[in-house]
């Protein structure tokens, strides 16, 4: 299904976006925010994903990713993505969260990756322990792995209160049909995928469909890990940048997810706190109209 002008109207206006015309774009606007459909809950509508936070625990690195995490979480920041699957990324931001008491005020996913019940078990239970606390926001299948036996204990866990929501992953399309099967077959609060202005396949089937359903969705690879970033090399932002409030090309690549009528959170991967500033500050001022959306594809196509 794709979504026609008409139908992205109307989900963009429901969606409330902020509407900022005519103001300067700073660090005063609101953080937009979020409404996860089966919780009610609200987050920021940009994350940080922590793909990258791996490594000895006394090695000098720590110092800049402490440092990200306490300017995420300074700025309002709160949605984290980490999965076991990542080197040792959930006993860092386990350890960073602890140092900086942060824990609370931050809304975890992780994710789980094995095929058996007790393997499933044995991990999730490990990233309790890593990451502490009594429960996860997320617990996500990890690239739809054992998908039928861990959403099996995902929900009895869910149901005692362990996991706040549940949902499944995947970054590959040819999970794509995989994963309609499996939205379709249970009972999800959310789906995480590969979305971006240069990776657009989720934007056709998927995405329409979680708005059908219902869920609330993730966005890994925001930036193509970096591709798009090389697409536009030195390039100026073009003057329809300034019409959604972006102030450098990571905004506008966010900004393009965000404005999805799906309501897409994305996750974007950073171990820098000026690239963790610069991200969140997408969800500040005005977000691309349809119109807007076509402009960027046409001038990110011939790029890639
Ligand atoms: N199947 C799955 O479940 C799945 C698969 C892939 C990813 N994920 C999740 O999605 C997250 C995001 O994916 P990703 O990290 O692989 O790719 P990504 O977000 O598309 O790109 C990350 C790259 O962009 C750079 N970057 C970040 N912010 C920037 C900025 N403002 N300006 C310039 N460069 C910037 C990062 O470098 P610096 O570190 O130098 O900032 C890094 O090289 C992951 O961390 C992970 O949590 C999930």
């Amino acid at each position: 299904m794709k979504i026609n002008r008409r139908e992205f109207l109307k989900s963009a206006a429901a969606a409330a976006f902020s509407t900022s015309a005519g103001r300067s774009l700073g660090a005063q606007l609101p953080l937009k925010v979020t409404t996860i459909p089966s919780s009610g809950q609200q987050v920021p509508s940009v994350g940080i994903g922590c793909r990258n936070y791996r490594g000895s625990l006394d090695s000098e690195e720590m110092g800049l990713f402490r440092e990200t995490f306490s300017t995420f979480h300074m700025l309002g920041g709160k949605v984290i993505d980490t999965s076991p699957n990542y080197g040792n990324s959930e006993e860092i931001i386990g350890k960073i969260m602890k140092e900086q008491g942060i824990r609370h005020d931050l809304w975890v996913a992780t994710k789980v990756d094995q095929s058996s019940e007790e393997d499933g078990i044995a991990r999730m239970t490990n990233s309790f322990k890593l990451l502490e606390g009594d429960s996860f926001e997320l617990m996500q299948v990890h690239n739809l792995r054992g998908t039928d036996t861990q959403l099996r204990t995902m929900q009895e866990w869910k149901e005692r209160g362990r996991f706040r929501h549940i949902g499944i992953t995947t970054s590959n399309d040819r999970q794509y049909e995989d994963m309609e099967r499996v939205i379709n077959g249970h009972d999800l609060d959310f789906m995480q995928v590969d979305y971006s202005l240069g990776n657009r396949n989720a934007g056709e089937r998927l995405l329409p469909l979680a708005i059908d359903r219902g869920i609330a969705v993730l966005i890994n690879l925001p930036f193509g890990r970096g591709r798009l970033f090389s697409a536009v090399g030195n390039r100026p932002l073009p003057d329809w940048a300034g019409e959604i409030d972006a102030e450098s090309w990571a905004q506008v690549f966010l900004k393009y997810v965000m404005s999805h009528p799906a309501n897409p959170i994305p996750i974007p991967g950073t171990t820098k706190p000026h690239h963790a500033r610069d991200n969140l500050d997408a969800a500040r001022g005005r977000l691309p109209d349809f119109t807007i959306r076509q402009e960027m594809e046409k001038f990110i196509d011939p790029l890639l």
